[in-house]
């Protein structure tokens, strides 16, 4: 299968979404995320787990790869970078993770755009090649996303990008260092999708 050919990260590797491609993080992307990360953290802090003080550190970002790594390994986490390709600079970053197989074949997808690339479509592009890519190269058949009640526009991306509101779930994840109720989405591919007309 293919994804056994970038278990390792592989470099090569690219999910090319016309505006913008994705990629595998590597250690020589450290100073650019670093950068749009200090840049825009106001404007993500309110939506993510706390930062850690040493957060935006190059060990830090070390041990962020190294935990992808081992996730990828076993095929629970795919990360990935958000480039332009107009400029070809880093606008974001978005992830499947939490991968089950079995009778579930399910993923979670997370996503953030720096301050000054947003607005601009490029996280809803990146969700919906990710999406393809989880459907047609991993294989799964659902992948399900979360966010803040409060969050209209990572809602409103979610609904474009095609995903449901399923539900919601109290006490969900530990945001800005508070527990809290998320909203539930999910987006169902074809084969999956019983109601779906052929
Ligand atoms: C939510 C977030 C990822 C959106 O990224 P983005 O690159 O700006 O989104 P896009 O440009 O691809 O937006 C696609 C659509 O989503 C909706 N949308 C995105 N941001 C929005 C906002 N702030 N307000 C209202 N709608 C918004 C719009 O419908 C938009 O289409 P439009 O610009 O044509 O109206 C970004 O604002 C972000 O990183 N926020 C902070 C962290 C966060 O919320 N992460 C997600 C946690 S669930």
């Amino acid at each position: 299968m293919a994804l056994i050919d970038w278990t390792g990260l592989d470099s090569t590797f690219r999910l090319d979404g016309g505006t913008v491609r994705l990629r595998p993080p590597k250690a020589s992307d450290y100073s650019e995320w670093a950068a749009v990360r200090a840049a825009s953290r106001d404007f993500l802090q309110p939506w993510e787990p706390t930062w850690a003080r040493d957060d935006l550190t190059r060990p830090a970002f070390r041990r962020r790869l190294d935990a992808w790594r081992r996730d990828l390994e076993q095929g629970l986490t795919y990360p990935f970078l958000v480039f332009s390709n107009e400029t070809g600079a880093l606008t974001g970053g978005i992830t499947l993770s939490n991968v089950r197989r079995g009778v579930a074949q399910v993923g979670t997808v997370g996503y953030w755009s720096g301050v000054h690339t947003a607005r601009r479509g490029h996280t809803l592009t990146a969700v919906k090649t990710v999406s393809r890519f989880a459907f047609r190269t991993l294989g799964l058949s659902r992948l399900e996303a979360a966010c803040l009640p409060s969050n209209g526009g990572s809602a409103a991306l979610l609904l474009k990008a095609g995903f449901v509101e399923e539900g919601f779930a109290r006490a969900y994840l530990k945001i800005n260092g508070e527990w809290r109720d998320h909203r539930l989405f999910g987006l169902i591919s074809r084969e999956r999708d019983q109601t779906c007309p052929d």
